[in-house]
């Protein structure tokens, strides 16, 4: 075991260090930065979704005072690598998906260059087209697999069927998810500024991973990644969807170079988000578990059933959960996929651990149920001793104090563990437990610098992002313990691929990636320059490939407990308390953390209970994509919320002591909710979101 830093600015709940300026305006998001003359660029996505562009009559909007250029297919462009298909913006008359970009205007103003936009006239050919998932939809196919790049699709050990059909009890059921947008309050927006002369291109960008953008639309263009500047200092939220370019910075960079010298703003709309920028495939789970009558699981199979869409194929890797979860000799996980009409999905907040964990841990219950036994104890009877997957050791695998703790502070105690036990006047009251595990991401390979500026504080630059995680506060504070001086004394610079490459702040690797790169950088900082350094003393390293101990499985976990008040009468749900307990390691910055674990149980509750994204089948396109219509938790919706972690620190993770505490807290807490609202209805709703005629049916 390594030894990790030791913990004076870290473990301390330092408010935000860019908190002032945000709460009073200065610090620019996207479309803020302060650039003159800028112009305004509007999109004309299309209205069907499949089939050709015939015409483009672009002469109404062209006669619209204040419109610098009308973009089209046809005068677009050609780009310099249009393999990724998402980024081949107008590069085509093919039309793949209803709300693609066909067409764009800039103008003077936001106002004409939407007004224009709408006087853009499109004719299309139709072709038949298929967006509708189902169980035994003819074009599931097994996922390409890239052995560098990710898990393999399917996972099998020992003979499920058999030891299915030998279990004393088995839970077989079919749990489904619906598409859902990750819906950022920031929109997806990029100002891109093509500088004449120089050749050089800057994004102002609202996104996850700065190099990551700079990577992909160099590329694009055929550009030397050095000539593209990607600017990223505050994000207003991202849960996946700005884990990537998509198409907007590919049309906004076009744009750009077809007016050099003045600077495009293009802000997404909220409709347009729910076209665009990626979101979470629809899920068919069914989930089969085989157990003696004490709940001793023999046999755990997942079969997770997605859609991907015809120009980028990506798997969401639901089932994969059920690889590493629980204890059973005989296992099994599969995903198949259909490539629809429809857009690209994408990461969204868990991908993979969010609903395959749903589904898992509602089978759990119903497992629970089905042999009498306590749902906390269930889980800890199938607690594994060391990774049913690969055999490896754990790290640090305390689900099941997770779980009893976590009991003792819910109060689950003297739960009656019949169904509809409880009424409370009109309502209907239940308790429900799930359990939570995130694998520890670390991406190798991101660099830090570290400079001493001479007025006695340390400049700490890394190409990281903020997207309101907390990086910018917790950043620093590792940066302090590693130079070994007060937080006050460094001055962090990130979001700018100005500054050393950085990798993206997804999978809930950020803190442990970045982190890395700072503590080995300053550690070369101190071995080079030691204590008393001179003035611009600097020095660079970068977080190395062997920082985690590969000979370990290293997760994050947690336990969730919900409680769920069903109005009788109406089937209305209400969640008046929800209690985590965590597991993720040193905890850098208890503040904002805890922001981090509230957030994802919020977005738990929500996946329980509200959002849903309605594809109209007829058109293609999602019918309730804005607020009004796709429904999250208000204030009103979250009641008592906490989130609590144990103390720990897993030096095989990180040097820091840390395993990753982003997205943990979506994992497992719908499937609490979902738990409770069947412990106190008796209604078992395996398709979610739970909403109140799913409960009176
Ligand atoms: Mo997160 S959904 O991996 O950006």
């Amino acid at each position: 075991m390594t030894s990790t830093l030791e913990p004076k600015s870290m473990g301390r709940p330092l408010t935000r260090v860019e908190g002032a300026d945000k709460v009073t305006g200065r610090a620019p998001y996207a479309y803020e930065h302060p650039l003159s003359d800028p112009l305004y660029l509007h999109p004309v996505l299309s209205t069907i979704p499949h089939g050709r562009v015939t015409a483009v009559d672009t002469s109404g909007a062209e006669a619209l005072p204040g419109v610098h250029t009308v973009l089209t297919p046809g005068n677009a462009e050609r780009l310099a690598d249009t393999e990724d298909r998402e980024f081949a913006v107008l590069q085509s008359d093919e039309v793949s998906f209803h709300g693609q970009f066909v067409a764009a205007v800039v103008a003077d103003t936001p106002e004409t260059a939407r007004q224009a936009a709408g006087l853009v006239k499109v004719d299309y050919e139709r072709l038949s087209h298929d967006v509708v998932l189902t169980a035994d939809h003819r074009g599931l196919y097994r996922p390409v697999e890239d052995a560098d790049e990710g898990p393999s699709a399917d996972t099998a050990q020992g003979d499920v069927e058999a030891a299915l059909e030998r279990a004393e009890v088995v839970v077989d059921h079919t749990y489904s998810t619906p598409t859902e947008h990750n819906n950022p309050m920031e929109p997806h927006t990029t100002t891109a500024l093509w500088e004449e002369g120089t050749g050089h291109l800057t994004l102002y960008d609202s996104t996850q991973g700065v190099h990551v953008v700079r990577a992909s639309v160099a590329t694009v263009f055929g550009l030397d990644p050095e000539r593209v500047r990607v600017v990223a200092p505050h994000v207003g939220g991202g849960f996946g969807s700005k884990g990537e370019a998509h198409a907007h910075n590919v049309l906004a960079a076009m744009a750009a170079r077809a007016l050099p010298g003045r600077p495009v703003k293009f802000a997404l709309t909220r409709q347009q988000m729910f076209c665009l920028v990626g979101y979470r495939t629809p899920t068919i789970q069914r989930v089969r578990l085989g157990a003696d009558r004490d709940g001793r699981l023999g046999a755990v199979s997942h079969d997770a059933v997605e859609q991907t869409s015809t120009i980028k194929e990506f798997t969401e890797n639901s089932a994969m959960c059920s690889r590493w979860m629980y204890a059973a000799p005989h296992r099994r996980t599969t995903h198949r996929i259909a490539a629809l009409d429809v857009p690209v999905n994408f990461w969204m907040r868990a991908p993979g651990e969010c609903p395959g964990t749903y589904a898992a841990e509602a089978a759990m219950d119903e497992l629970a149920h089905a042999c009498g036994v306590d749902p906390v104890e269930l889980r800890a009877l199938n607690d594994p001793e060391t990774d049913p997957q690969s055999g490896s050791p754990w790290s640090d695998r305390r689900l099941v104090q997770c779980l009893r703790e976590g009991a003792e502070r819910f109060g689950w105690h003297g739960r009656d563990p019949a169904p509809r036990s409880r009424r409370e006047g009109d309502w209907l009251v239940g308790t429900g437990v799930a359990s939570a595990s995130y694998p520890h991401m670390f991406n190798p390979g991101s660099v830090a610098h570290v400079r001493h500026d001479g007025d006695g504080r340390y400049e700490v630059s890394i190409g990281a992002v903020d997207i309101g995680t907390g990086a910018w506060t917790s950043l620093t504070q590792i940066a302090a313990d590693a130079l070994g001086r007060p937080a006050s004394d460094i001055r962090l610079r990130i979001g700018d691929t100005a500054f050393p490459s950085a990798s993206v702040a997804g999978g809930s690797s950020g803190t442990s990636s970045w982190g890395t790169a700072i503590v080995a950088a300053a550690r070369a900082f101190r071995d080079r320059h030691g204590d008393s350094p001179e003035p611009g003393a600097e020095a660079s390293a970068s977080a190395a490939e062997d920082t985690v101990d590969e000979g370990y499985s290293i997760y994050s976990f947690g336990a969730h407990f919900a409680e769920a008040w069903v109005n009788a009468d109406t089937g209305e749900v209400r969640v008046p308390r929800m209690y985590g307990l965590f597991s993720i390691g040193r905890v850098v910055n208890p503040r904002t953390v805890r922001s981090q674990f509230l957030g994802g149980m919020v977005m738990g509750l929500s996946m329980a209970l509200h959002e849903e994204s309605y594809r109209d089948p007829r058109y293609g396109h999602i019918a309730n994509g804005d607020f009004a219509e796709y429904h999250v938790p208000t204030n009103a919706d979250v009641g008592d919320l906490r989130a609590d972690w144990l103390d720990e620190e897993d030096p095989r993770a990180t040097p820091m002591g840390s395993r990753g505490a982003g997205e943990i807290g979506i994992v497992g807490s719908p499937a609490a909710v979902a738990n409770a609202v069947h412990h106190a209805t008796g209604v078992r709703v395996r398709d979610l979101p739970i909403t109140p005629d799913k409960l009176l049916r």
